[in-house]
């Protein structure tokens, strides 16, 4: 049974690899598809005028049938403008340059992204569902600041209206859905097809003209505004810490464009105002937009947001309430291995609030039958006296099936479910394993192992060291300091050679780190006490006589509760 146990193991990690990774035929649809959608949505000129006045000096060198009407710098008069207009050289008419130069930008922008993605592999970008998010993220914002662009390009307020766009929104959206580097990219890329898709008007691109520094303004700002604000939303938690990254948004965008002002030989001091309106009310369209749009497409794509995690972590769910009514030994066992294993995800940057709740729930399933696990037999004997090992061995792992099946009814989300298999791994029952091999040496371990699949994230990996230690040094008798960093080394040199850790990133010096913290938090928790004074003769007299017995202060020391 073990090979094909084992064989049949190994394909199923590796198609669910197969079907996890970004293909490069995936990657090459993808770009053709982004590609085709900029194409798309920059190539087109909004119909409409470009705007010249007489006495105006033209933009460019105006020819009508090879004569030369205006010379670029000249001053424009009436009867020259009227020919110019009247032979629509005003118009906005798509032309051949123009389109070509937007197909090649299109192109390059949608293989940059698909090369990414490619390249990175983000883990969070593992459906296809998700890669359909992320191409229409970024079409939407470069169709809306086209849109956006051709209605308030150029302004008399010297293009500080387009800044009032919420262009940071959809990496701050990446950031909290998926994956902080490839929201990084994406903001660099929309700050320079945003501007593209900005200037490419004819209107818009007149009137920098004579600036060439305002043409640099419009992408520095969107990028570091953009960059800034997936730094300050990064594991927002709660909805004041989407208004800081907001806020953070808006202050960036405004010092770039205040240091360009300062360039400016033409400034003027109103032009602060239009700075701080268009910078503000970005940031705050920034905000509204990450809040809101977090919730929406978490839905829509099935991400787990930290938002959902935070009510997940609040202990009220009404698995958690149930697990603390019927099994609390387990539920204080989850809430402790949840205490270890918190801090340690802490240390080595792994995602300590998912962490906390993966503990929570990791040992859901023991709720069927509690009494059949050691920490609920308080007073109750021991089930597991009367059955051979082997059945108790499939009672005892059956919490994990029974685990999926509570989350799945409960819709807990994919990355908590994760935890119920991965925390035990393709580990015996080593106990009852012991137990049978001690009556039938020849006995199949196969029929002693948990299902799997190893620990195939970090967070995933410390709640399975987390869980062994909590156990383990629990029923030791011997808790002294220097026990406790035994029991601590000997789990994780236990896990490490089993092979346990093989499909997760932990480093060596990870599980230094996770050791370390958990000899920390386990050396507060078990320190030894002092022992309490008795209590003295006047302590006594005070009280006087209670004529309730229980009322009594113990006149033990052994007796005082040890958190007086
Ligand atoms: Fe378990
Ligand atoms: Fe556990």
């Amino acid at each position: 049974m073990y090979i094909p146990c084992v064989a049949g193991g190994f394909v199923m990690t590796a198609r669910l690899r197969a079907t996890e990774i970004i293909s490069p035929l995936r990657a090459f649809i993808f770009a053709a598809a982004l590609s085709a959608a900029f194409v798309l949505v920059l190539a087109p000129v909004f119909p409409g005028e470009t705007t010249l006045n007489p006495g105006e000096p033209a933009y460019k060198t105006f020819r009508v049938d090879g004569t030369v009407i205006a010379e670029k710098g000249q001053a424009v008069d009436d009867s020259a403008l009227d020919r110019i207009t009247q032979a629509g050289l005003l118009d906005n008419k798509t032309e051949a340059d123009a389109v070509a130069a937007a197909v090649i930008i299109s192109v390059l922008g949608g293989a940059m992204i698909a090369l990414y993605l490619y390249l990175f592999q983000p883990r969070e970008v593992n459906t296809l569902a998700r890669l359909v998010m992320v191409g229409l993220l970024v079409f939407l914002w470069v169709a809306a600041a086209k849109v956006f662009f051709s209605l308030t390009l150029p302004d008399d307020d010297r293009l500080y209206l387009g800044y009032m766009l919420p262009i940071a929104a959809a990496g701050m959206l990446i950031a909290t859905l998926l994956d902080g580097g490839l929201a990084i990219a994406v903001a660099a890329l929309l700050a320079m097809l945003v501007s593209f898709a900005g200037f490419y008007l004819p209107d818009a691109r007149n009137s920098i003209s004579d600036d060439p520094l305002q043409a640099l303004q419009m992408p520095l700002a969107f990028v570091l505004g953009g960059i800034a604000g997936i730094f300050a939303v990064r594991r927002a938690e709660r909805v004041n810490h989407y208004a800081m990254a907001g806020a953070t948004v808006g202050v960036v965008t405004f010092c770039v464009l205040f240091s360009f002002w300062l360039l400016s030989p033409e400034r003027e001091g109103v032009d602060l105002l239009w700075m701080l309106t268009a910078a503000g009310l970005g940031g705050f369209g920034c905000a509204v937009i990450t809040v809101g749009g977090t919730v929406v497409l978490g839905v829509i794509f099935g991400v787990t947001t930290r938002i959902q995690l935070m009510e997940l972590a609040q202990l009220s769910h009404p698995l958690l309430r149930e697990l603390q009514e019927k099994a609390p030994g387990t539920f204080h066992h989850s809430v402790m291995v949840g205490n270890l294993a918190e801090r340690a995800a802490d240390l080595v940057g792994a995602d300590s609030l998912l962490v906390r709740v993966g503990c929570y729930f990791h040992d859901i399933g023991k709720i069927a039958k509690p009494e059949y696990y050691i920490e609920n037999q308080l007073d109750t004997g021991n089930p597991h006296d009367k059955l051979q090992p082997g059945v108790s061995a499939r009672l005892v792992s059956e919490h994990v099936r029974i685990g999926l099946q509570l989350t799945g009814r409960y819709r807990l989300p994919s990355r908590v479910r994760a935890f119920i298999p991965e925390h035990h791994g393709t580990r015996l029952v080593t106990y009852f394993y012991r137990k049978a091999s001690a009556h039938d040496p020849t006995i199949d371990p196969e029929k002693f192992r948990y299902p799997g699949p190893k620990p195939q994230t970090k967070e995933t990996a410390i709640v399975m060291l987390a869980d062994s230690t909590e156990a383990v040094v629990r029923s030791s008798r011997d808790r002294s300091h220097e026990r406790i960093g035994e029991l601590v080394d000997g789990v994780i040199a236990e896990r490490v050679t089993e092979g346990q850790f093989d499909e997760c990133d932990l480093t060596m010096r990870d599980f230094r780190i996770i050791g370390e913290s958990f000899k920390a938090t386990l050396r507060g928790i078990y320190h030894p006490r002092i022992e309490y004074p008795s209590p003295t003769k006047a302590e006594l007299q005070t009280t006087g006589s209670s004529p309730i017995a229980y009322l009594k202060p113990p006149s033990d020391p052994m007796e005082a509760p040890p958190h007086v």
